[in-house]
């Protein structure tokens, strides 16, 4: 009698507990910001870096995957995914320091600006596998844009910031381009 009660018991507790992981009332929790450090006082890091659009020539590392709507003379309809040098300085060859990875789009009918999507992957010292992630509006004849740092991983998880972005050169003929990025990261 008493093993059939236990068996009983045991199967309502099983019925219960599949009723409970069943209808996805588990699936978050609140949780104490220390367990992941957010007790500790922010960093803000400045990291400045030159960003090489290369569009030109037969290794490019920014193609342009859609071209503009016709008859645009600002680009809007392009869209072109890129794989950037960022470096320490302004001339290509010094010390890379990461790679800016995504895409920017021709998205302004009135005057050349971007919707800039990407990540900087920093590849160096305690910055190595740490990125940063910017999402911006880039009027690209603008003297300095500012976008938005909406997030980070690694050493910049929990990142917000802004970068300020000024074009250090720029070759009308090729389309290549320099430049030099000063971004501002909370951490
Ligand atoms: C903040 O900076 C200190 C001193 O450089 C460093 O020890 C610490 O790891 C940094 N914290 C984060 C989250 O980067
Ligand atoms: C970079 O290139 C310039 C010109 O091509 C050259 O004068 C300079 O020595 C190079 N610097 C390095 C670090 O390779
Ligand atoms: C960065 O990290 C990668 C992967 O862990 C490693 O292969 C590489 O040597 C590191 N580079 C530097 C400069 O520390």
């Amino acid at each position: 009698m008493t093993k059939l009660i236990l068996i009983l018991l045991a199967q309502i507790l099983l019925l219960a507990a599949l009723a409970f992981a069943g209808d996805g009332g588990d699936f978050a929790r609140t949780m104490n910001p220390k367990h992941l450090r957010l007790n500790k006082e922010k960093n803000l890091t400045h990291i400045r870096v030159f960003w090489h659009d290369i569009v030109s020539g037969g290794n490019p590392s920014a193609v342009r995957i859609q071209p503009s709507v016709p008859k645009s003379s600002t680009s809007f309809g392009s869209i072109t995914l890129m794989d950037n040098a960022l470096t320490s300085d302004v001339p290509i060859n010094s010390t890379v320091v990461g790679q800016a990875q995504g895409f920017y789009a021709g998205d302004d009918q009135s005057e050349v600006g971007f919707l800039m999507a990407m990540n900087f992957a920093f590849k160096t010292g305690e910055y190595n596998g740490s990125t940063i992630t910017i999402l911006g509006r880039n009027t690209i004849y603008s003297k300095v844009r500012e976008m938005p740092i909406v997030g980070g991983s690694g050493i910049f998880r929990f990142a917000r910031g802004y970068v300020e972005a000024r074009t250090s050169w720029f070759d009308h003929k090729s389309g290549d381009a320099t430049v030099e990025y000063n971004c501002y990261v909370l951490h």
